[in-house]
């Protein structure tokens, strides 16, 4: 049974492990998506109700991470990374992770969330060209790529550039 719970301080190790198997053989990776979780873990930006991992057969096989991020003068949410390990890809722990991470952001309080990623993937989740909004990146990207989910449909439209976390690097 798959279980989805927020990460503590014990699954360090193995949520590192798990992001980079993940992304090893990933289409679009920079190899260094698992320091980027270590990094924003130390962020000002990391919420910790927003870093979570899936369980099955009693270990960590996929992470996701929400991060605090500026659209405008808005406090809202990026999504990254998010990884599942390859054996246990395309089971629809991903997409579980993606919604359980919506969840929580709006009882939180958040309105939107973005993400850079695969328009045909991240489409499956509600995600549409941010530019739709009116949210913009801070560099170049194509368009389809950039993508953003409001959270709730009656929250207001707010738009504007994306300001990520220093740890970024952007
Ligand atoms: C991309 C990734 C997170 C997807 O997670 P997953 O658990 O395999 O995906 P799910 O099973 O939840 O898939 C949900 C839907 O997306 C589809 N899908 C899965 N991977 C996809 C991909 N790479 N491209 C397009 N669609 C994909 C599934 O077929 C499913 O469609 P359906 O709901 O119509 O059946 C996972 O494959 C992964 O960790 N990849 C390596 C790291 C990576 O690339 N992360 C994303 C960075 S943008």
């Amino acid at each position: 049974m798959l279980e989805i719970r927020q990460e503590n301080k014990e699954d360090y190790d193995e949520v590192y492990n798990v992001v980079k198997t993940a992304f090893a053989t990933a289409k679009h990776s920079d190899g260094n998506e698992q320091d980027l979780v270590v990094d924003l873990r130390k962020s000002n930006n990391f919420i910790p109700e927003l870093s979570l991992v899936a369980i099955q057969d009693n270990k960590i096989v996929g992470y996701i991470l929400f991060t605090k991020i500026k659209i405008g003068e808005y406090d809202e949410l990026a999504l990254a990374p998010l990884g599942i390990l390859p054996k246990y890809q395309k089971q629809g722990i991903g997409k579980t992770l993606i919604e359980k991470g919506h969840k929580i952001a709006k009882k939180l309080g958040y309105h939107y969330s973005i993400v850079l990623g695969s328009e045909k993937y991240y489409s499956k989740t509600g995600y549409i060209p941010a530019s739709q909004y009116g949210i913009t990146a801070p560099f170049e990207v194509p368009n389809e790529n950039f993508m953003a989910i409001k959270l709730n449909d009656t929250d207001a439209e707010i738009t504007g550039i994306v300001e990520y976390a220093k740890e970024f690097g952007i």
